[in-house]
C-alpha cells in the first residue's frame, strides 16, 4: 500500500489520479479508474449542458460506489459555458471532490466550501499553486511541461517544478504531465509529490470511450509524436503530432499568425471526430509526451494494479540494492 495524504483526503486507495479529459472523460472510464482504486474525474463541459452533467454523474454512481471528482476548466473565452450553472449542478449532485483548471479557482471556492467539497487545483506555476492554496483549495495538481493539453508558458519540466510545489506548498501536491507508469510514479513520491495525476496513460485503456485507432496510434508513438501550438499566441497546448497540428505549427512559423488563420484547424469538433470516427488527421487533439510510454491498452484494474504493485517492488527492491 502506498500511503500519502492525498490518499487519505479523497479516501482513495492508491496515490493515482484520472485528470480531466475533454471528449474523453465520461463515467465508463471514470467509474473503471475509481473502481480500481484510483480517483477517476469526469469532465463537466464533455457534457453539453449542466443537466446533462446532472445525469452523467448520476450514471457514474450507478457503476461505482467509491470516490470520483468532476472537473470544471474555467477557461476566459469570447463566449464562456454557463460556469457558475455547471458548479451548481457538480454541488447539487453531491460530488465532494473537484478539480480545478485553467484560471483561479477563487470565484467558486465559497460555493464549494459550503457543500464541503474538497477542491484540487491544477496549474502549472508555483506561484499559481500558492494563490489557489491562499483561497482555500484542499491540493494542488501541478502540471509539468510534458503534459498534454496546456503546460503554461514557463516550460518547467516536472522533474523541476514537482519538487519546487512541493517545497513552497503547505498542502499536498501531486505530480502531473509525464506520469504513465511505476518508475515514473516512484519518482514522484521520490520528488515530494503525494500523488500521481495522468491523462495520456489513461486514454489508452479499454475502458477509455474513444476509438481504437487512437489507442493504436498511441501505442506507434515515441517521444516526438507531440507537437506544441499556440507557441506565438501565448496559450501554448501540446497535441499529438500529425498533418494538421504540423500545420497549424508551420502557420504560426511565419510569425505574424493570429488566430483566426488557424481556427478552422483547430476546431474542438474537428478533434472530436478523431475521437469519435477513428480519422487520425481530421483535426487536433491532446497528448502528452508520455505517449511514448504506452505499449498496451490494459484496463484500468490492470493498469492501476500493475502501476502500484511495480512501484512497490521499485521501492523494496531496486532502491534499496542501490543504498549501499
Ligand atoms: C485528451 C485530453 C483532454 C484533456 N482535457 C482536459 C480538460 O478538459 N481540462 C483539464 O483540466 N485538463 C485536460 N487534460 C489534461 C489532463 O487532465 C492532465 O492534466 C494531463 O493529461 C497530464 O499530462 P499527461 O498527459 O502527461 O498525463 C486533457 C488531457 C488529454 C490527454
Amino acid at each position: 500500500m502506498l500511503k500519502t495524504r492525498i490518499t487519505e483526503l479523497f479516501g482513495i486507495k492508491h496515490p493515482v489520479i484520472q485528470g480531466g479529459m475533454q471528449w474523453v472523460g465520461y463515467a465508463e472510464l471514470v467509474s473503471a479508474v475509481s473502481n480500481a482504486g484510483a480517483l477517476g474525474i469526469l469532465t463537466a463541459l464533455t457534457q453539453p449542458t449542466p443537466e446533462d452533467l446532472t445525469k452523467e454523474i448520476e450514471r457514474t454512481r450507478e457503476m461505482t460506489d467509491q470516490p470520483f471528482g468532476v472537473n470544471l476548466t474555467i477557461l476566459p473565452t469570447i463566449t464562456p459555458p454557463p460556469y457558475e450553472e455547471y458548479a451548481q449542478a457538480i454541488v447539487g449532485a453531491g460530488v465532494k471532490i473537484v478539480e480545478t483548471a485553467g484560471r483561479s479557482p477563487a470565484p467558486f471556492m465559497e460555493l464549494f466550501k459550503a457543500y464541503d467539497v474538497k477542491v484540487i487545483h491544477k496549474c502549472t506555476s508555483v506561484r499559481h499553486a500558492l494563490k489557489a492554496q491562499s483561497v482555500g483549495v484542499s491540493a494542488i495538481t501541478i502540471d509539468g511541461f510534458e503534459c498534454a493539453g496546456h503546460p503554461g508558458e514557463d516550460d518547467i519540466p516536472s522533474l523541476v517544478l514537482l519538487p519546487q510545489a512541493a517545497e513552497a506548498l503547505e498542502i499536498p501536491v501531486a505530480g502531473c504531465g509525464g506520469f504513465s507508469d511505476a518508475k515514473s510514479l516512484v519518482a514522484a513520491l521520490a520528488l515530494g509529490g503525494e500523488a500521481i495525476v495522468m491523462g495520456t496513460r489513461f486514454m489508452a485503456t479499454k475502458e477509455a470511450g474513444i476509438h481504437q485507432n487512437v489507442k493504436d496510434l498511441m501505442m506507434e508513438a515515441d517521444e516526438r509524436s507531440t507537437n506544441l501550438m499556440f507557441r506565438t499566441m501565448h496559450n501554448t497546448a501540446r497535441v499529438f503530432k500529425n498533418s494538421i497540428s504540423d500545420q497549424v505549427v508551420e502557420i504560426e512559423s511565419t510569425g505574424t499568425a493570429k488566430f483566426e488563420d488557424v481556427k478552422d484547424l483547430v476546431a474542438g469538433q474537428r478533434g472530436r471526430v478523431v475521437f469519435e470516427k477513428g480519422d487520425m488527421e481530421h483535426g487536433i487533439w491532446s497528448a502528452g509526451i508520455s505517449v511514448a510510454r504506452v505499449k498496451d491498452i490494459p484496463t484500468c484494474d490492470e493498469m492501476v494494479s500493475r502501476l502500484v504493485s511495480d512501484a512497490e517492488d521499485i521501492i523494496d527492491g531496486r532502491l534499496q540494492k542501490v543504498k549501499a
